[in-house]
């Protein structure tokens, strides 16, 4: 079982998918044991109370600049023996002495679509400021490994939703939080979680990862009324219907992974 740390700096929405998921069986061999805030009074760390998980605050304005920032959030890792780091909502940029400590290690959720919107200052509700200050008519959330630039390091999973016309930032960030952030926040750590992520070439590729899967999990991003194969199939729902799949619950004798989908869900009109 890794031992997942999860670090904040606000609401916890994401820490809260993640706690979520880690009861409803989502989140495989990994299990959160502490929440690390840079802010004291942080309501994600409400959330880690809650649900019984230990917490730390290291406020950033106690630090004088980001490498004895870095140092102190380092050694409060290393002592909590951390498996695997996840910044959700992190608003602080750690120094290369935490990302050269834990490479492929550190996983970040960022609310667009990188290599868009992006980089020092593109955080919380300014990102989606910028995206629509500049008129994209898609946008979404990547989730990512950290490496000592910002936001720059190997992609595992992206979503995204069309942008309407009257969209402001707030229904944006909703909108993204809710059909994407919470749904593969979730999914990435799992992944790291169970091994099912490799790197090649300084690119992240996720093992198993079948073309009809990838569907799956795009098509269940989709909003209702879009057409998608998937549409009426939750994550949760994908999710078990693929861990049966490699269980072998569906030793029947079909001889591909279409016929599987088709038999374990003949309406799902692929
Ligand atoms: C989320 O939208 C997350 O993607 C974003 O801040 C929000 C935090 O919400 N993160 C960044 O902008 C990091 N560059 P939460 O505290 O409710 O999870």
């Amino acid at each position: 079982m890794k031992k997942i740390c999860v670090l904040v700096s606000g609401g916890g929405t994401n820490l809260q998918a993640l706690i979520d998921a880690e009861k409803s069986g989502i989140i495989k061999n990994g299990k959160i044991t502490c929440v690390i805030s840079s802010k004291e009074g942080a309501y994600a760390l409400e959330r880690a109370k809650n649900a019984g998980i230990g917490t730390v605050v290291i406020p950033r304005k106690e630090y004088a600049d980001s490498r004895s920032y870095s140092e102190a959030i380092l050694a409060e890792l290393n002592r909590q023996g951390a498996d695997l780091v996840v910044l959700a909502g992190f608003m602080v940029i750690l120094d290369e002495c935490v990302t050269k400590a834990y490479p492929y290690r550190i996983i970040n959720v960022h609310p667009a679509l990188i290599p868009s919107f992006c980089g020092e200052g593109f955080y919380g509700l300014k990102v989606h400021e910028k995206a629509l200050e500049y008129g994209v008519k898609v946008s979404g959330a990547t989730i990512h490994f950290v490496n000592e630039k910002a936001d720059a390091g190997a992609i595992i999973l992206q979503g995204a939703v069309d942008v309407a016309n009257d969209e402001t930032p707030e229904s944006l960030q909703k909108k993204i939080m809710e059909n994407v952030e919470w749904k593969l926040l979730p999914k990435a750590v799992s992944l790291f979680c169970e091994d099912r992520i490799s790197i090649k070439d300084g690119k992240a590729y996720v093992d198993d990862l079948t073309q009809e899967e990838m569907r799956a999990y795009r098509g269940s991003l989709t909003e209702p009324g879009k057409p998608s194969p998937y549409r009426d199939r939750s994550v949760e729902e994908n999710l078990q219907l693929f861990q049966d799949m490699r269980d072998g619950k569906f030793a029947d004798g079909s001889k591909t992974l279409r016929a599987k989908i088709d038999m374990a869900s003949p309406n799902m009109n692929l």
